[in-house]
């Protein structure tokens, strides 16, 4: 029997593009402008039995969010299902385009809308993590050249005080930004997610604006309530030196400096607690980054729990309180969700066994969603979604997590 620290934060991950649904953002306007592309060129990305099991990846509706699901209505219904799932945390990021839909204009109604959300949250005990930003930016702030803009600190940071003077007395724990790697890899170097500039100059000059946007965010949120809890969401990587030679060995130490470290080392000063989402093993082999094949995700990651065992044990120099605020898979047909989230928590406590303060766990996701420039075909939920019918299904994985959920502890 494994038991877990007492107040343990155990729940589930989302974000507003994800799943709210009608959404007014710059990743609307890439949709319209991508669907058909995106369904063409599904072939040649994915594998055969890939195309074969999820064919809705051909259809350019896959890669509209539309209504998503619909969750900006069915809020309540969703948490309903939290709870019943044993969830005493749940972390959800507020849409900047709904809250400041024009430059300097924030819109009532939309803050009403999420102070009832955070409302929902408590009076069923489920404590609030709240993201400000999870990749999605408002259409004014994107045509003002988005994270590339000058401006663009003092525009998010103007935000960020208006989010936490309306919400700051009821929340608690808030993440600034939502993996900075991710973001800049996949707009500026890889240039597939709006506003798809490859550019290494761009790529280094929005990275460091969203340092430098984080660091005046956690001190505009600080000085309105100093006992908030601040910190980002950290994509970390478990990179791993293939065969243990002395080269992949010194490849795997810059791996991780730039990859795993570096925004962090850049606001050690500026945060409270370490948010890491953890998904992806890589073997670092020369200058090729590959994964074994052996067991792997409907979007055929790797799936190898293990790792988060050596990404928390890493983390352990900041010496700060961790929260694992994203792990999880795409798995439609829920085979290999329990045997994963539960080798992921047996990990999870080696790791607290050897004193790293790990203080909640948040599967990714709560729902079936959207998932960015794949669209709605992958399925990380441990709720199913009907998008014909929005009909929330409970998976049987979400049951034998929320008995850990509820019991603070698991059976091996
Ligand atoms: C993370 C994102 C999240 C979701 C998962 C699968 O990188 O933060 O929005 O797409 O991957």
């Amino acid at each position: 029997m494994i038991k877990f620290p007492s107040g343990f934060y155990w729940g589930a991950a989302t974000s507003s593009h994800q799943i709210e649904g009608d959404n007014r953002n710059d990743w609307v306007d890439w949709e319209k402008k991508n669907a058909v592309r995106l369904a063409e060129e599904a072939k040649n990305k994915w594998q055969k039995w890939q195309q074969e099991k999820f064919p809705e990846m051909f259809k350019q509706e896959n890669y509209v969010s539309g209504i998503a699901c619909d969750h900006y209505n069915r809020f309540e219904e969703d948490f309903n299902i939290a709870k019943s799932l044993g969830h005493n945390t749940h972390r959800f990021s507020i849409e900047w385009s709904r809250i400041e839909p024009k430059e300097g204009v924030f819109d009532e109604k939309e803050i009403e809308h999420y102070r009832n959300v955070i409302k929902a949250l408590k009076q069923r005990n489920i404590e609030p993590f709240i993201t400000l930003w999870h990749f999605s930016l408002p259409s004014w702030f994107a045509t003002r050249g988005g994270w590339q803009s000058k401006k663009s600190v003092f525009y998010f940071s103007r935000y960020a005080e208006k989010v936490v003077q309306e919400f700051g007395e009821n929340v608690k724990f808030w993440i600034t930004l939502n993996e900075p790697e991710i973001y800049t890899g996949k707009s500026y170097l890889k240039g597939q997610w709006p506003p798809q500039k490859k550019n290494l100059f761009t790529y280094f000059l929005v990275f460091k604006n969203l340092i430098k946007a984080h660091r005046a965010a956690y001190k505009t949120i600080k000085k309105i309530n100093p006992k908030a809890e601040i910190g980002i969401a950290k994509n970390n990587i478990y990179f791993e030196a293939y065969n243990n030679n002395f080269l992949n060995k010194i490849l795997k130490f810059f791996a991780d400096w730039r990859w795993n470290f570096y925004f962090l080392n850049k606001i050690k000063n500026h945060q409270d607690f370490i948010g890491v989402n953890y998904y992806r093993h890589f073997l670092v082999n020369f200058c090729f980054l590959k994964q074994r094949d052996k067991r792997v995700s409907d979007m055929g990651w790797e799936l190898y729990p293990e790792g988060i065992y050596y990404i928390l044990k890493d983390l352990k120099k900041y010496n700060k309180p961790v929260y694992i605020t994203e792990n999880g898979l795409a798995d439609a047909d829920d085979k290999n969700r329990e045997w994963f989230i539960k080798e992921i928590l047996k990990n999870v406590y080696k790791a607290i066994k050897e004193s790293v303060d790990v203080r909640g766990y948040f599967y990714w996701s709560l729902l079936d969603n959207f998932e960015w420039d794949k669209g709605f075909w992958p399925r990380f939920g441990l709720v199913e979604i009907d998008y014909k019918t929005m009909e929330r299904k409970i998976r049987p994985s979400a049951w034998e997590y929320a008995k850990i959920c509820k019991e603070n502890k698991l059976k091996i």
